[in-house]
């Protein structure tokens, strides 16, 4: 493959996920199900240590795309690369955040954190200093013993955000983690987002079908259209970090949303009728 007919921009050496012309078709099934395109033609790459949002409306593939890049749904057509290498199954060194935090309630919020290195036989003093510190940077040091039914949704939220940190993977993936939280919880936990990937470096790859948190997150959107799911735009926002709140209310920010509103439709792009 040349470069030109690769990923666009950046899907050169130094890209850290590439996604070639990826599609997926559901089959349809045998008790009457109907096949389903999922997704189209979806050509992307990112660099490490880039926090990359992928914004449209509900059904449009957004995780079947996380699960592709995961390596826990294969793709009908394309290729898939993380750091240099096809995805082919399961990658044991990235990191899950979901809509629900899914604790074990019988645990302590520590041993829900140390509960992956337990998985992995990897639970030592390390991974205790670890779990610690994490829990410190999300304000949660004080609940380290508390159980899970002892938090508000927010708080289990930073907890699984800790769990999936501990092992220190090579790329989180998030799918509309701070959906299910008021709206007050959701920008804070952006804003612990941005600090924890700031003092961690990870790369990120966050799902969601909130315009304005795609882009107050993010290096770059990526905005799908309905199903089947292909990429309309590709919005860098060259907004600087550290994010701050205030950065909703600006020109900037508002031309952003317009843009991404325009491409899912629900605004009229500038300078149409
Ligand atoms: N395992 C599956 N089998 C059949 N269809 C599926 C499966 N997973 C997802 N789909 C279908 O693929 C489409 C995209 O789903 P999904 O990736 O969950 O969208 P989103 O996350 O953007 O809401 C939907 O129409 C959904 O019903
Ligand atoms: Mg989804």
């Amino acid at each position: 493959m040349t470069q030109a007919s690769s990923a666009g921009e950046g899907a050169s050496a130094n890209s850290f996920g590439v996604l070639d012309d990826v599609g997926k078709t559901f089959p349809g099934s045998s008790r009457g199900a109907p096949e389903v395109v999922a997704l189209e033609r979806v050509t992307y790459s990112f660099k490490q240590g880039e926090l990359v949002s992928l914004l449209g409306p509900s059904g449009c593939g957004k995780t079947t795309l996380l699960r592709i890049l995961a390596g826990m749904t294969a793709a009908s057509s394309g290729r898939v690369e993380v750091r240099g290498r096809v995805v082919t199954g399961p990658q044991e060194d990235f990191g899950f955040v979901f809509q629900t935090p899914n604790l074990l309630p019988w645990r302590t919020v520590l041993a829900n954190v140390l509960f992956p290195m337990e998985i992995a036989g990897k639970n030592d003093a390390a991974a205790k200093k670890r779990a610690l510190e994490l829990l410190e940077l999300v304000g949660l040091a004080a609940f380290a013993k508390s159980r899970p039914h002892q938090l508000s949704g927010g708080m289990k939220q930073r907890v699984a955000l800790c769990r999936a940190l501990v092992p220190q993977p090579s790329l989180l993936l998030m799918d509309e983690p701070f959906g299910a939280l008021d709206e007050l919880t959701r920008m804070e936990m952006q804003d612990l987002l941005l600090d924890i990937r700031r003092v961690a470096g990870t790369t990120v790859v966050f799902v969601t079908h909130s315009i304005s948190e795609a882009i107050y997150l993010a290096d770059e959107v990526l905005v799908f259209s309905k199903r089947p799911g292909r990429v309309i735009d590709r919005i860098r926002t060259e907004l600087a970090y550290p994010r701050r709140p205030e950065l909703r209310y600006t020109p900037e920010f508002t031309a952003l949303e317009h843009r991404a509103g325009a491409g899912l439709g629900v605004v009229h792009a500038r300078g149409a009728p």
